[in-house]
């Protein structure tokens, strides 16, 4: 039997104790209300989950103007605030810890899913080449708009907004979505971002709304409970730059000045494993942040145990494998055979694929 006990050492991240580093990423999964109010089976589901060192809940949107996909969560109402307030309870009453991901999607959106058919907003008018999943299946996202000045100050006001009702909805933490070519990727990186005022053309000037972003929630949470996700190689919602290398260096030394919970990182996508350029970047980058980071992308228990072991990550978040396996750390700490993830229940639908996947002793 492998030895996978590295995983269970605790580890402090901020001023929290992680019993493991066996974490939850966020994982979306539409089956939120159609006013973004998460239903009665988030609560069994992400409870169902609660031995994960620290749960990252779906990414949830800031703001009607944030969302970019069917039936996904939101945090800027009362009424979510409520459905959300389940969830947290029942996960702590579990034993676990859970993290609110705050997600704005910028231009990766639809005219459908926008109040009064609005268009999407971005850093410039630049359309992606991507897909999002509507009520007519998927459609090519919608064309956007540059935010203005105006705009930019609205966007930051429904960060502190949404990062005072993950307060209290009871959130432990909150994770700042700057992955995966969503709104803030989108600031950050050339291939989007052709601004010409001051959050355009430099890398000073790109990083901007992240660090404004940074400020008004840090007014809300203490920095050790605030978290950053980036994703520098870059394969998500057509994003790209012209030299990434520079500019994620350059982020995560900026992101080092402050004393966040961690940094997050997508080192990999489905499909890109093995890809050893692409993992040398990641490494060198790695060097560049001085914290607690958390690795994500392709990992299994071994590679986890294996690169906690040889160099420097401190935790480990796996997401379809949490889909299909609620009690994955006590799996991973018995070497048991994992469940594999039904890919047609990932988005939408029921209970389905969702709450139903068994334990290993199904006494749940
Ligand atoms: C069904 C599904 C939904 C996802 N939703 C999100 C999300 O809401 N926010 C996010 O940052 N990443 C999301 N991702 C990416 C995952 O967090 C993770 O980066 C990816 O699954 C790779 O990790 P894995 O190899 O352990 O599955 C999603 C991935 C999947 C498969």
């Amino acid at each position: 039997m492998t030895d996978h006990s590295l995983l269970f050492e605790p580890i402090r991240m901020g001023d929290l104790t992680l019993p493991n580093r066996v974490l939850m990423a966020p994982l979306t999964r539409n089956r939120s209300q159609g006013d973004g109010t998460p239903r009665e089976w988030a609560e069994t589901y992400y409870r169902q989950r609660a031995s994960a060192g620290l749960i990252f809940s779906e990414a949830t949107q800031i703001s009607d103007m944030g969302k970019g996909y069917l039936d996904t969560p939101g945090i800027y109402t009362q009424a979510h605030v409520d459905g959300w307030k389940k969830v947290v309870d029942a996960v702590h009453a579990g034993g676990g810890r859970i993290f609110c991901q705050l997600w704005h999607v910028g231009r990766i959106s639809h005219v459908s899913l926008l109040p009064e058919g609005k268009q999407p907003v971005s850093a410039s008018a630049i359309q992606a080449d991507a897909q999002t999943y509507t009520a007519n299946g998927f459609e090519q996202v919608s064309e956007p708009v540059a935010l203005d000045a105006d705009g930019i100050a609205k966007t930051i006001a429904d960060f502190h907004t949404a990062a005072e009702c993950a307060k209290r909805a009871g959130f432990d933490g909150i994770e700042v979505h700057a992955a995966n070519g969503y709104l803030l990727d989108q600031f950050l990186q050339d291939g989007v971002n052709k601004r010409d005022d001051n959050y355009g053309g430099s890398i000073e000037n790109r990083m901007r709304l992240l660090s404004e972003v940074l400020d008004t929630v840090s007014q809300v949470y203490p920095e050790e409970r605030i978290g950053v996700r980036l994703s520098p190689l870059g394969q998500a919602g057509d994003i790209s730059d012209s030299n990434p290398e520079k500019l994620f260096s350059a982020v995560y030394q900026k992101l080092s000045e402050r004393d966040l919970a961690y940094l997050h990182v997508v080192e990999a996508f489905p499909g890109s494993d093995g890809d050893s350029e692409a993992q040398a970047l990641i490494r060198r980058l790695r060097e560049q942040y001085d914290g607690f980071y958390i690795a994500n992308g392709g990992y299994d228990a071994e590679s986890a145990v294996s690169e906690i072991d040889g160099w420097n990550i401190d935790a480990v978040t796996f997401g379809r494998s949490f889909i299909a396996n609620p009690d994955l750390p006590e799996r991973y700490r018995r070497d048991a055979k994992l469940n594999k993830p039904d890919q047609d229940t990932f988005y939408g639908g029921d209970e389905k694929g969702y709450t139903d996947y068994p334990f290993l002793d199904d006494r749940h």
